[in-house]
């Protein structure tokens, strides 16, 4: 298990960058960690590493945001509203699961039963007001 520190928003930003050079294609990573603790500016850095130039913003309201135009596209998923596991459902998020894509799920514990075996589990935290951690869990099989 690796455990990462970023110690400002520019970090994190460059971790998803860094890390988006390393998807091929189908990936499905699940972002777990409170509120604040960095994962949509991870999301932000991941779509500029594929290469989409737009604004990122949150799903919050919207649950999905697509990225094309980049080397691959990205499915942004915020699943924060959605407490009943049958609303994830509803929302077809397997359909992006396994796409040729890459689908990035913040508070995907809403989507726990649904996530495929391969799976980057990534938790994020917030030990102080500037510095974040995220740790990769290892995919179950
Ligand atoms: N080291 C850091 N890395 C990332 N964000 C940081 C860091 N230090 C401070 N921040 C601040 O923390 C906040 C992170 O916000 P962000 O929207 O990425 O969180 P989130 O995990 O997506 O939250 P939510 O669950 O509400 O969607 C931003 O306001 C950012 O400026
Ligand atoms: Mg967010």
């Amino acid at each position: 298990m690796d455990t990462i520190t970023l110690n400002s928003p520019e970090d994190m930003y460059d971790l998803g960058k860094r890390l988006a050079s390393e998807l091929r294609g189908g990936e499905v990573l699940a972002l777990y960690g409170g509120m604040g603790s960095g994962k949509t500016h991870f999301v932000k850095g991941l779509a500029r590493g594929l290469g989409y130039t737009g604004e990122v913003t949150s799903p919050t309201f919207t649950l999905i945001h697509e990225y094309d135009g980049g080397r691959l596209p990205l499915y942004h998923l915020d699943l924060y509203r959605l407490e009943e596991p049958d609303a994830v459902s509803r929302l077809g998020v397997e359909d992006y699961f396994g796409g040729p894509g890459v689908t990035a799920v913040e508070w995907a514990d809403r989507a726990e039963p649904l996530l495929p075996g391969l799976t980057w589990r990534l938790h994020f935290s917030s030990p102080s007001e500037s510095r974040r951690t995220v740790t990769s869990i290892p995919a179950r099989h």
